[in-house]
């Protein structure tokens, strides 16, 4: 399976502090934004990578990441000229996709628990044995903020929905998708919504009318943080603070995801730690 890190958009609802740098380029605490969706990816098994963001934005991301191959990853990048929707990410992404299964997750979505690995596993292996798509409910007090889901009481999707005015549930659904190589052409058949963008949730709507959508609810264990106002993001800033301080552990530490998933050596992991200077992020690299 393939990844796309979509990591775009116009940030206006950041402004001033997203008017000259991208908003997935932003601090969360100790790293950029972006190094907690690239864990997941890391964490899911996923190394073939592309980020997609605007033609302004797309060089920092070069800059800091590379080939990926300091990482043990395969990185590409792609630019989107304009924020034309989250289903646009599968038609800009159509050649590096290629024959593959494919998942996305959204550059500005941070996601924390202890099962998480295992149920991205399980994700991958329902795409590729289930041939179904598999997206995530999270339960939120404003759910007309985000797409979504109504469920039976078997946890079945009844319906999808993009931001309601009157949600028919409180379960948000997530920036973190994973689809059949299918997606491709489902996506390149999306007519743009009333709002003029090419929306995720149509993508998500067909999969259900196919019966092929899989929704897992990621449960009380989980914290799923937006980062879309300036509150939320200093939240995140703040959550990821208390916990690293209490455990004495990194979440999105993209180095010692790297090491310890076997992605590189010893002396590759040194060679990081060597180019990240005096910082106590590199303090704690090497303690490991
Ligand atoms: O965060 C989860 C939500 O993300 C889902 O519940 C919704 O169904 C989904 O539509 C999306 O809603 P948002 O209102 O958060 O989407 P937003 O337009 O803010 O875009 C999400 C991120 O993707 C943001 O960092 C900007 C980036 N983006 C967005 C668009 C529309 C792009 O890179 N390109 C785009 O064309």
């Amino acid at each position: 399976m393939k990844a796309i890190i979509l990591a775009g958009g116009a940030g206006t609802r950041l402004h001033p502090i997203t008017k000259v740098i991208s908003k997935q380029l932003l601090p969360v605490y100790d790293k950029p934004m972006i190094y907690y969706p690239m864990s997941v990816l890391m964490l899911a098994g996923i190394r073939d990578i592309l980020i997609i963001s605007t033609p302004h934005d797309l060089p920092n991301f070069r800059n800091l990441f590379g080939d990926g191959s300091q990482l043990g990853l395969r990185l590409s990048y792609a630019e989107q000229p304009r924020p034309e929707g989250l289903a646009q990410a599968f038609i800009i992404g159509k050649e590096f996709i290629g024959e593959d299964d494919v998942c996305m997750v959204l550059g500005d979505n941070i996601f924390f628990g202890a099962g998480l690995q295992g149920m991205l596993r399980e994700a991958i292996q329902t795409v590729e044995q289930e041939n179904k798509a598999v997206i995530f409910g999270y339960y939120v007090d404003d759910p007309h903020r985000y797409g979504v889901a109504e469920m039976d009481k078997d946890g079945n999707v009844l319906s999808i929905e993009e931001k309601p005015k009157h949600p028919k549930s409180n379960f948000a659904v997530v920036g973190l998708y994973f689809y059949p190589n299918s997606v491709v052409k489902i996506a390149s058949g999306v007519k743009p919504s009333a709002r003029g963008e090419l929306e995720i949730t149509t993508v998500n709507q067909e999969y259900l009318d196919k019966q092929q959508l899989k929704l897992q609810v990621m449960s009380r264990g989980y914290a799923w943080l937006d980062t879309g106002t300036h509150e939320a993001l200093t939240d995140a800033t703040e959550f990821v603070k208390v916990l690293e301080k209490r455990t004495s552990l990194k979440i999105a530490c993209l180095e010692e995801i790297a090491l310890r998933m076997g992605y590189i050596s010893r002396e590759t992991f040194m060679e990081n730690v060597e180019a990240l200077g005096k910082s106590s992020y590199a303090e704690y690299l090497k303690k490991i």
